[in-house]
């Protein structure tokens, strides 16, 4: 998708400043910035969540996501897998549960929901906890859970946006090794980070925000803070 000359703001505060930013299908990119810095707003702009104070933001097909109808913008929404900051799972309801919940709200049938729940649980490495309450998990898996729910579209581009300091240092390395798995087949990853070590390992194109601007934008780049 792409981002051409954008401008984010919340009433008279701009938080960013004609953004120009080309991803490419397939490609995998990390978004660093102190906090505050606007990822997360430049997420949500992408969902059309955000609306721009100016600019145009276009998709995989070409298409300017401000001309979309509701439907359209439904099924364009339905392309994006979002972990979200603030996404809640129900603690009281199993992982299993938690996914198939999902799948209910958005319309699925109930054979959709047997087919698909188990085949979104093992992508994220879930399967053997999937009758587990949330309430019980560690965070690590929690995450997973919130993945597992982010793919039950088989969304072509799959966002993260990551809490800061949400994730266990011991994990860095099944993070990893999920989001290659990922991008490997094929999904765009966009992933807003903290997470110098991974970000430093994954030698993947990192785009750095400061003050309302892009200030480094780099194939195999490094956490650059
Ligand atoms: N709904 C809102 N209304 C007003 N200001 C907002 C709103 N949402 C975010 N902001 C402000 O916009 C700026 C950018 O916020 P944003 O959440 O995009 O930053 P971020 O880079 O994601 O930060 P973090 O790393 O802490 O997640 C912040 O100063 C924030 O206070
Ligand atoms: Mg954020």
């Amino acid at each position: 998708m792409e981002y051409r000359n954008i401008t984010i703001a919340y009433w008279e505060r701009t938080i960013l400043r004609d953004i120009n930013i080309l991803i490419e299908p397939g490609e995998f990119v990390f978004l660093i910035g102190t906090s505050g810095s606007g990822k997360t707003s430049f997420i949500k702009s992408l969902l059309w969540a955000k609306k721009l104070k100016s600019g145009n933001i276009i998709d995989d097909n070409g298409t300017d996501i401000a001309e979309f109808s509701p439907k359209e913008l439904l099924e364009y929404r339905r392309s994006l897998g979002i972990i979200f900051q603030d996404f809640k799972l129900l603690p009281k309801k199993t992982v299993r549960e938690n996914v198939a919940f999902a799948m209910e709200v958005c319309g699925y049938s109930a054979y959709e929901i047997t087919r698909r729940v188990p085949e979104v649980l093992a992508k994220v490495w879930l399967l053997a906890k999937k009758e587990v309450f949330v309430e019980t998990l560690s965070g690590w898996e929690i995450q997973r859970t919130c993945i597992a729910r982010a793919l039950i579209h088989d969304p072509q581009i799959i966002i993260w946006d990551e809490p800061t300091g949400n994730l266990d240092r011991t994990n860095a390395t099944e993070i990893m090794h999920l989001l290659n798995e990922l991008n490997q087949s094929g999904k765009t990853i966009i992933m807003a980070t903290h997470d110098e070590t991974i970000v430093n390992s994954m030698k993947k194109r990192v785009i750095a925000f400061e003050d309302g601007k892009i200030v480094s934008d780099k194939e195999w780049g490094n956490y650059c803070l």
